[in-house]
């Protein structure tokens, strides 16, 4: 084996670690968050590394060397995660549990929801920096954390299959017909999040009739 693959051995190993970390992180808060507000803001949630191939791709559509250095500078989504909720205050509880979060440090957070990309994408997006306490002393892994809802999730999936990946190739009308269904989106999640809160508010004014 060469040094070069021997070093990015090495660097993946310490991904998993981060991801490792990531992972547990994300089970706690959700019991935690479970047993303080009595439901599980995540319907489901996924962690996944990158495998060599696309690390080596992304690399070489940015112009870089497939090298450790090149990996731990230029990306930062070798670890990915995806928390998908039902609400969309649910995204912006979770964004808070992660900047209240002791166990990780938040390099960079963007908005998608409130600024949507130019395709109609939806999410909210952090980097964090995942420290890992190994016998050299500890090191900080760049890890990317996508949070959105299952509308934004569905869009994004279906969007992923029918345009982002052809990127030059999509034809003007097909582009313009997937921004005008994330605006349907849009306007789906903040329905069901009223419906949601007029049936909280009914359920708490019955409460209240039952308990006199
Ligand atoms: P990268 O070089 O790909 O990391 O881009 P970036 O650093 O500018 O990050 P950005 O936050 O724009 O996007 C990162 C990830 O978000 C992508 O890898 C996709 O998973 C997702 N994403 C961004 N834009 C779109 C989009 O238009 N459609 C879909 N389906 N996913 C998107
Ligand atoms: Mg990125």
């Amino acid at each position: 084996m060469s040094n070069q693959e021997n070093q990015i051995n090495i660097l993946l190993m310490k991904y998993r670690f981060a991801m490792q970390m990531l992972e547990t992180e994300i089970a706690i808060f959700m019991q935690e968050f479970q047993m303080k507000h009595g439901y599980n803001p995540v319907e489901h949630n996924k962690v996944r590394m990158k495998s060599k191939r696309s690390i080596l791709e992304k690399l070489e559509r940015k112009g870089y060397d497939y090298t450790a250095s090149n990996i731990l500078k230029y990306i930062d989504d070798v670890v990915g995660v995806r928390i998908v909720c039902s609400f969309l205050t649910d995204v912006y509880d979770i964004v808070n549990i992660f900047r209240y979060s002791q166990n990780l440090i938040i390099k960079e957070e963007k908005d998608y929801i409130k600024y949507p990309k130019e395709t109609g994408y939806s999410s909210y997006h952090l980097i964090v920096l995942v420290p890992i306490d190994l016998q050299t002393g500890i090191e900080y892994m760049d890890c990317e954390i996508q949070i959105r809802t299952i509308a934004m999730d569905f869009w994004a999936s279906l969007d992923h299959k029918i345009a982002y990946k052809f990127k030059e190739m999509i034809p003007d009308e097909v582009k313009k017909e997937m921004y005008e269904y994330s605006m349907i989106m849009k306007q789906l999640d903040k329905k069901m999040l009223t419906l949601n809160e007029t049936v909280h508010k009914y359920k708490g004014q019955n409460k209240k009739e039952f308990s006199i």
